[in-house]
C-alpha cells in the first residue's frame, strides 16, 4: 500500500485527471472534466452496471471483461468493484494507460491489465475473447467505426456495450444505378473533422482525425452486421445525464 503522502504526490504528477477519481485516505484526482458533464460518467456506470448484472447474475465472478477505450481505467475498476473475475482495459494511448495502472493499483486492483492497441486494428491474439466487453465513449470518435465493430464483435463471446455520440435520425432513399432504382437509408453516418482536437493534447479522440458518428438507426444495423443478434436499448434512468436522458447520447446492449 502507498503511503498517503506518496498517493498524493503521484496523483498530482499525473494529473490532471478525466475522471474525479477519489483515490481514497482523502486525494481526489484534479479532473479537466468541466463539473457539469462530468455527470456522464456516473450515468453510463449506473446504465452498464444494471446490464451488466441483469445478464450475468451471479456469475460475474467467472467471467472476464476487456474495456476497449478504457482511457485512465474507470469502467474497468467498476467492473472488478462490481464483482466481474477478470478485467482488462485496452486503449490506444499510453499516456492514459498509465494512469490507469496507477488508478488501478492506488484503488486496490492491481490484478487489472492495461493493454496498448488500437480496436481499429486489434492484436487478437494479446486480447483473448472476453464474455463482456466495454466500448464507451469510442466508436464517433473513429475513421472506421464498422471495422471497429466487427473487431469488437469478435472479441466478446456475450454482451458488448456501446455508447456513443449519435446524429439525428436521417430517412430517405437514394438512386441506386438507375433513376428508377432506389435504396432506403437505414440511418446515416455523419463526418466530423476533430483536427484541432487531434493535434492538441487532447487524449480522448480517435487514433486519426477523422471520426464518423451514427443516427440509431445506422448504429443498430451496423451492430447487426458485425455479428450481434439482439440488440437492446439500455434506458437511462431518471437523473441521468441530460445527453443521454435526451437521446443524443445512447447506450446498447448487443448479444452475440
Ligand atoms: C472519450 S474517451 C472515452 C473513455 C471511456 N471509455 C469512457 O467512456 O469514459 C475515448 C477513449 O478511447 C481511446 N481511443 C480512441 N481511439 C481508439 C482506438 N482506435 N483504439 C483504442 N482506443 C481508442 C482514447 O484514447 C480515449 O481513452
Amino acid at each position: 500500500m502507498m503511503k498517503r503522502d506518496e498517493l498524493a504526490q503521484q496523483a498530482k504528477e499525473l494529473g490532471p485527471w478525466f475522471y474525479p477519481f477519489d483515490f481514497g485516505d482523502g486525494v481526489k484526482a484534479e479532473s479537466y472534466t468541466p463539473p457539469e458533464v462530468a455527470g456522464i460518467f456516473e450515468t453510463r456506470r449506473e446504465m452498464a452496471e444494471r446490464a451488466v448484472r441483469q445478464h450475468f447474475g451471479a456469475r460475474l465472478p467467472e467471467i472476464s471483461c476487456l474495456d476497449i477505450g478504457c482511457h485512465e481505467g474507470f469502467y474497468a475498476l467498476a467492473m472488478a468493484r462490481l464483482g466481474v473475475g477478470r478485467v482488462a482495459g485496452l486503449d490506444v494511448r499510453e499516456e492514459n494507460l498509465r494512469r490507469a495502472r496507477f488508478a488501478a493499483a492506488a484503488m486496490g486492483f492491481p490484478q487489472i491489465r492495461f493493454m496498448q492497441g488500437n480496436c481499429e486494428q486489434l492484436p487478437f491474439a494479446e486480447v483473448g475473447q472476453h464474455e463482456l466487453t466495454l466500448f464507451l465513449g469510442v466508436l464517433y470518435h473513429l475513421e472506421n467505426p464498422m471495422l471497429a465493430l466487427r473487431n469488437v464483435a469478435a472479441v466478446t463471446k456475450e454482451l458488448c456495450l456501446i455508447e456513443t455520440q449519435v446524429i439525428d435520425e436521417v430517412t430517405g432513399q437514394t438512386e441506386w444505378g438507375a433513376q428508377a432504382w432506389t435504396h432506403p437509408y437505414q440511418g446515416a453516418l455523419a463526418v466530423i473533422d476533430e483536427t484541432v482536437e487531434h493535434s492538441s493534447d487532447v487524449r480522448e479522440t480517435g487514433a486519426t482525425p477523422l471520426a464518423l458518428c451514427p443516427s440509431p438507426r445506422a448504429l443498430e444495423t451496423m451492430l447487426r452486421h458485425a455479428g450481434f443478434r439482439t440488440i437492446e436499448r439500455v434506458v437511462p434512468a431518471p437523473g441521468a445525464y441530460e445527453q443521454l436522458a435526451r437521446g443524443k447520447r445512447v447506450v446498447y446492449a448487443a448479444y452475440k
